[in-house]
């Protein structure tokens, strides 16, 4: 059997150079990895900038005006991407996100989103084409977003009140704006909504029950999610995760509530639903309740890179395939290939003093 090798430096991480292994791998719409999970679920960063500097995401202190972000030609174009998402689409994934950074900041969203929006799965159906946002732009953008064929949006707000709001996003952006947005793409019929919170004890956990009440009737759904040590920025402490446990009996003890079954296997919220019909909600436990073992998601990295697991210190390089002229049946492959390989099962082996250089940044990866 022969093998390409092709090798490129890069200064965000070291990488293994991707391999092509002599015997292609034809794309048949099922890809399993070492652990039989599936590959279901693409996201994929568009840009590694954001106008929020979130404290357990992009800390200013990091994130400064001299942070090295990726020049424009080192970014995936949109050609580039939806060569790439149409191969994995091949292999099976039926859901793509479009992650960041904030990926409302990329130049002509709208476009990336029409060409992925075409795209449609062996069984001949569409996507499920979704966007992670901060909001900021949302209000302006959501019909547009809506237009090229979007078809729902995940909304980050991580507090009701403006002060802590504000010091959660550290560039005093105000609540109202996010409000709008979410109403927005309501309108545009971008909905069901789903709002993510994250909650940093001592932060923002004192917004649970406000957040709660603010979504309760309003037909989107709250997600609280545990703080995770992600990247190798943010300071992480495991006495600053409160367990969703928590979360739920705070919330139980105000508006009882029951479980509800997954809208699918592997669905990285538990859901539940208050007893009196106000909606539903849901909590995402990486940390306290890992949920490796039915991960079927894949990161593109806004540079190309490939990544198996939020907390990866290595990619594959898929635009050194895709710039030295790689076929498709080559990058097929060879995204097979990766997948057959994969191991990955970071939040089942977590511990506190597991080191943190050289880890990949959600902004870089996207949430
Ligand atoms: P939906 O289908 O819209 O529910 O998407 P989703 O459940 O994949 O959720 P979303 O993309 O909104 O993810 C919400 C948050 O869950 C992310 O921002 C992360 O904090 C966390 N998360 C999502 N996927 C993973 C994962 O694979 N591993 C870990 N550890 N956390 C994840
Ligand atoms: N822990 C948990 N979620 C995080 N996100 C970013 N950083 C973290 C972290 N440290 C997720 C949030 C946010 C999305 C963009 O990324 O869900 O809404
Ligand atoms: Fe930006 Fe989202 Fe990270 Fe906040 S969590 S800094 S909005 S990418
Ligand atoms: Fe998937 Fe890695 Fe998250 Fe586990 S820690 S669920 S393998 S992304």
């Amino acid at each position: 059997m022969t093998a390409k090798t092709i090798l490129l430096t890069d200064h965000r991480s070291r990488r293994p150079a991707p391999v092509v292994p002599g015997v292609p791998i034809a794309p048949s719409g099922r890809l399993a990895d070492t652990r039989g999970r599936p590959l279901h679920d693409l996201r994929i960063s568009v840009t590694d900038r954001c106008n929020f500097r979130c404290v357990y995401c992009m800390p200013k202190e990091v994130f400064g005006k001299d942070y090295p972000y990726l020049p424009h030609d080192a970014l995936l174009s949109f050609e580039e991407i939806v060569r790439l998402a149409r191969l994995f689409v091949a292999h099976g994934v039926e859901k793509i996100r479009l992650t960041g950074g904030e990926p409302l900041l990329r130049k002509n969203i709208e476009a990336l989103i029409a060409q992925l929006a075409e795209l449609r799965t062996p069984a001949g159906q569409p996507l499920d084409l979704t966007l992670t946002t901060n909001a900021s732009l949302l209000a302006r953008k959501a019909r547009a977003l809506a237009d090229a064929g979007l078809r729902r949006v995940t909304v980050s707000l991580d507090a009701l009140d403006d002060t802590v709001f504000r010091r959660m996003n550290d560039v005093d952006f105000p609540v109202a704006d996010v409000l709008r947005g979410i109403d927005a793409a309501a309108e545009a019929g971008l909905g069901p909504i789903k709002v993510n919170m994250v909650v940093k004890k001592g932060v923002n956990d004192d917004q649970i029950e406000s957040m709660a009440e603010y979504f309760r009737h309003s037909g989107h759904t709250l997600r609280f999610i545990e703080y995770m040590d992600v990247g190798a920025s943010n300071g992480w402490k495991m006495d600053e995760v409160l367990p969703s446990a928590d979360v739920l009996r705070r919330i139980g003890a105000r508006w009882p509530l029951e479980t509800l079954q997954p809208h699918y296997a592997g669905e990285v919220a538990q859901r539940w639903r208050y007893r009196d019909g106000a909606g539903e909600i849901g909590v995402i436990s990486s940390v306290t309740q890992a949920f490796c073992s039915s991960c079927t998601r894949a990161r593109l990295s806004t540079e190309g890179q490939l990544y198996l697991c939020l907390f990866a210190d290595q990619g594959y390089d898929l635009r050194a395939l895709l710039r030295g002229g790689a076929s498709d049946a080559d990058l097929a492959t060879a995204i097979a290939h990766i997948w057959h390989g994969r191991t990955d099962n970071y939040s089942e082996r977590r511990s506190a003093d597991t080191p943190r250089a050289g880890r990949i940044e959600m902004s870089y990866i996207g949430g």
